[in-house]
């Protein structure tokens, strides 16, 4: 299997490094800065005795080599700075989604494209047009991640291991993105059981901001090692055909009341990509919570359609 990463930034780095280590597929990285890449991938490979890994690992500028990938991975475009949102990366990095959704189309066409460059649900729709792939062959990372952050929290204030943890994000990858307790449990115990509504109010809230939390505390960028671990386990799924049940985002057709836009849902992930959206049953709050989330990303696209950008 070929797995390719196009941007290796920190996000791109620490993807190809969990892959790498779990000897999911042979890696190849690519960047637009010359050379570097390359570097990145020697630097990598030349740990592989001591860390007993024998997949291969190559970087390169030109992106045609990520010829007939299986899964290609896009973290291309800049990460946030303190005070900024998520959106406010639009601009730019809808350029660099643009150009590299046409390659990808044009270099592995059979490919399974995940997207991870923010704003994340807003440019996985750009992908998903620009390719014109299959609805289920574009998914977006940030549920795993969102979820995986309040898995911590939660375990955190319990004082109980993050392995015994499960927890579902769903919604936009923004600061409305919903939390959902009920669904969010400590060995299948659900949380709401263990923890006071004041207490889950507050982890709940951490997890809207915890991508904003890291950014002000790094200052120059964003999270990247638990980004880069969201994308591998996603890429790992696909590969290895997992068909695990994971927060993504995904296309939705009318799911969960929502239309035509990306939103993060459970879906189980395969070989196929997005093999079936999970549709849970919500209470009248949680469904409004989602609407809110989702309405941010369509009102987002609706303004670049407007202005003729996608
Ligand atoms: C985050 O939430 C970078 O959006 C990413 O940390």
């Amino acid at each position: 299997m070929k797995v390719s990463i196009i941007g290796s930034g920190k996000v791109g780095i620490a993807t190809a490094l969990y892959l790498i280590e779990k000897k999911v597929a042979d890696v190849i990285l690519i960047d637009v800065i010359k050379n570097w890449a390359e570097g990145i991938a020697m630097d990598i490979v030349q740990a592989s005795p001591i860390r007993r890994y024998d997949v291969s690992i190559c970087g390169y500028s030109e992106v045609s080599k990520i010829q007939d990938s299986d899964v290609v991975v896009v973290t291309a475009g800049k990460p946030r700075l303190p005070g900024m949102s998520r959106e406010d990366l639009l601009r730019d990095n809808i350029k660099i989604m643009k150009q590299v959704a046409k390659d990808v189309a044009k270099y592995a066409p059979n490919t399974i494209l995940i997207t991870v460059s923010n704003p994340l649900d807003i440019l996985a729709y750009v992908a998903l047009k620009v390719t014109g792939f299959a609805l289920k062959k574009v998914i977006g990372m940030a549920g795993i991640l969102d979820s995986s952050r309040f898995r911590y929290f939660i375990a955190s204030e319990l004082g109980v291991s993050p392995k015994n943890v499960t927890a579902l994000v769903l919604g936009g990858h923004g600061d409305l993105m919903v939390p959902l307790p009920r669904y969010s449990t400590v060995h299948g115990i659900p949380i709401t059981e263990l923890l006071p509504k004041s207490t889950i109010d507050r982890l709940v809230e951490r997890t809207r901001k915890a991508g904003g939390e890291i950014v002000s505390y790094l200052k120059t960028g964003s999270a990247y090692w638990s980004p880069g671990s969201s994308v591998a386990e996603m890429v790992e799924c696909i590969v290895r055909d997992r068909r695990r049940i994971v927060p993504c985002s995904a296309y939705l057709r009318g799911e969960y009341g929502v239309e035509g836009l990306f939103a993060g849902v459970p879906i189980k992930i395969g070989r196929n990509g997005v093999e079936e959206i999970i549709e849970l049953t919500l209470t009248t709050e949680e469904k409004q919570a989602l609407h809110l989330s989702a309405g941010k990303v369509k009102d987002v696209i609706e303004q670049l359609e407007t202005e003729n950008l996608i």
